[in-house]
């Protein structure tokens, strides 16, 4: 395996090369990337991974600083995952200049857009900038992140980009919370508490399947079960999987998506629930 942080050396180790496969990561790696390296390398010869804690993406008062940085641990898991190339730049050599955004996606001010604001360009332009230096013919991207793998898809299509976008499945703890680098910061009270986000979108979800379809009230059920428990909810939301919109009447196809915060830390996450006909 080799670690590169430089965009020329990327360049020149990959010259030539085709059949590549990207996961593009903050570091801080846990066996939910490990999966998504996994499912790459089932779409690849050549296995890359960026670790890049990328401050585009995050608000003025986020955790950019805070984030957990664990470059050498990081390295080790991905040579034992059988990795090619690990490229690991830094500010400067991403962004030389002041970086402008770039695109602008789709509900990039909805869902959890609509509490990060500037969130969605920020990674839509690290995102881009990242498949023009590597030239992935694939990209595997987390559920967990569905907005994100969402806006990913669309600024894909809509550019024509030659790559194809692959979702991995959330992994999850044995009590249901799904793995994420933020859940380090929970205390451990926190951490027993967090898997109630799971809970709420379990219980959401099975009424969904038991034939209930007011989704507004399922939506107010879950925020208020959350808040009497001490979570400050940014959204639940029932949408459709293929828009993120409000799904029409009839949809099958549905995710509930959910971001709220217990103390300082935000949580996120996701079920999808496919109605029978
Ligand atoms: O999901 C992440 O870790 C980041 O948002 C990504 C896709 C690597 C862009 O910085």
């Amino acid at each position: 395996m080799q670690v590169i942080s430089t965009v020329a050396e990327l360049r020149q180790r990959l010259r030539g090369k085709t059949g590549i496969a990207f996961v593009p990561t903050m570091g801080n790696l846990h066996e939910g990337h490990l999966d998504l390296v996994r499912i790459a390398r089932q779409h690849g010869a050549c296995v890359v991974v960026s670790i890049f804690v990328n401050p585009l993406q995050f608000g003025a008062n986020e955790d950019f600083s805070k984030y957990p940085r664990t470059l050498a641990q990081d390295c080790e898991k991905l040579e034992q995952c059988g990795v090619d190339v690990v490229f690991t730049p830094t500010e400067r050599e991403l962004y030389p200049q002041p970086q402008q955004v770039m695109v602008e996606p789709l509900l990039a001010d909805e869902l959890c857009g609509a509490f990060r604001p500037g969130h969605f360009r920020g990674v839509a332009t690290v995102v881009l900038k990242l498949f023009n230096i590597v030239q992935p013919q694939a990209a595997v991207f987390g559920k967990k992140d569905y907005q994100q793998l969402y806006v990913v898809r669309q600024v894909a299509a809509q550019l024509n980009l030659p790559v194809e976008i692959i979702g991995g499945e959330t992994v999850r703890a044995p009590d249901g919370l799904a793995l994420s680098s933020r859940n380090q910061y929970l205390s451990a009270a926190g951490r027993t508490e967090a898997t109630f986000l799971y809970q709420t979108l379990t219980s959401t979800r099975q009424a969904m399947l038991n034939g209930v379809t007011d989704y507004a009230k399922l939506e107010r059920r879950a925020v208020e079960a959350l808040t009497a428990r001490g979570w400050q909810v940014d959204y639940v939301a029932v949408r459709a999987q293929a828009t993120l919109l409000q799904p029409e009447n009839g949809a099958r196809d549905l995710v509930i998506l959910a971001a709220a915060r217990l103390g300082n830390t935000r949580l996120i996450d996701n079920l999808e629930v496919c109605l029978k006909g």
